[in-house]
């Protein structure tokens, strides 16, 4: 006589899950729950079953209207959500957001900015060259001579090549020869970059790393010119009390050549493990550009002098901050690479 209650709880959640609107909600209402519905209707005629089957018939019909009013009733929430959010899932607006984790400059990154700055204010242009290289630009160009230990494969990376010999670049000094290559004098360059040498990793040595290397053509420039530049780029590096010396060296690119030591910025030149008691770090080599390297490019060195230096850019950061391992630079462990 009655149809089953669970038939009509199947239906009924159905059409309510169904409702896409107030509208189609208000018809499941009224269909199951209304005066004339069909849980109301089984309410009603109670009477008409055994008097046995009425109190259990009587409590699941009444069960199941307490069912759909709450279910009714959150679909009027769920639909109204959508409604405001375009989106089903519920949105809490108060928990807090998902924190996107920035990056930062690398401390080598900094180290070649800040250099490049220094040098830029004193009207010096970046210029980067190739880190695959000519053998002559590498070298010949540069008046390396053919029997020179660093033209060694076990000092260069060679490349397999047919004709021309091309490497890795094993020092950024090869863009001397692009640039004045390609530009007339006066010519002030600073040029960043990575140079590769088949050395074995170890706490100070690895295959590559980072150079910055400075040259400045003009007529008329001499020796005191580079001390005056480089004097300047020192103090503004690590401060203006720092001293600074120039031994005599030899570099077959420049003629008269020297190294550049400044006073340990650790210890201020007293004597410490960094600087192995000496009181003094050696921070770059430099020189007056040799005579033949103008001849291969071209420039009149009776017209033209010029200065080059090069100096390390890991050395230089290792000093500044006190880092003991070259490695670290390359490992890529956060724990390092955050402090800076
Ligand atoms: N190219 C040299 C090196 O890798 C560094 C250097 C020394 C560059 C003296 C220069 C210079 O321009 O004048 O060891």
């Amino acid at each position: 006589m009655f149809r089953d209650i669970a038939d009509i709880e199947k239906e009924a959640i159905e059409e309510i899950q169904k409702a896409q609107d107030a509208s189609d909600l208000e018809k499941a209402r009224i269909k199951f729950l209304g005066r004339r519905g069909i849980i109301t209707d089984i309410m009603s005629r109670l009477p008409e079953l055994a008097p046995e089957q009425r109190p259990l018939v009587g409590k699941q019909a009444n069960d199941l209207k307490v069912k759909l009013i709450t279910l009714i009733s959150e679909r009027q929430r769920q639909l109204k959500d959508i409604a405001q959010t375009g989106t089903k899932e519920k949105i809490d607006l108060s928990l807090p957001g998902i924190k996107e984790e920035l990056g930062h400059k690398h401390p080598l990154i900094s180290t070649i900015e800040q250099i490049c700055d220094i040098f830029k204010g004193i009207g010096f242009k970046v210029v980067e060259g190739p880190e695959i290289e000519t053998e002559y630009n590498n070298f010949t160009g540069l008046n390396i001579p053919i029997e020179h230990p660093s033209r060694d494969v076990f000092d260069t990376f060679y490349l397999k090549t047919q004709g021309q010999k091309l490497l890795l670049r094993s020092h950024t000094s090869p863009v001397q020869i692009r640039a004045m290559s390609k530009y007339k004098p006066p010519l002030a360059v600073i040029v960043p970059g990575k140079v590769y040498r088949p050395d074995a990793v170890d706490a100070s040595h690895s295959f590559m790393f980072h150079q910055v290397e400075g040259f400045l053509v003009d007529s008329d420039v001499k020796f005191s010119h580079l001390k005056g530049v480089l004097t300047y780029f020192c103090q503004e590096m690590f401060g203006k009390d720092i001293k600074m010396r120039f031994r005599p060296h030899f570099f077959p690119f420049t003629e008269p050549s020297a190294e550049v030591d400044i006073s340990c910025i650790i210890c201020k030149g007293k004597g410490c493990s960094v600087c192995g008691r000496k009181g003094w770090l050696e921070i770059l080599g430099s020189g007056m550009i040799h005579p033949n390297v103008f001849k291969h490019v071209g420039y009149d060195s009776k017209k033209y002098t010029g200065f080059a230096f090069g100096m390390g850019v890991e050395r230089i950061t290792m000093l500044k901050y006190g880092i003991n391992d070259i490695r670290l630079f390359f490992d890529n462990d956060l724990r390092f690479l955050r402090q800076f």
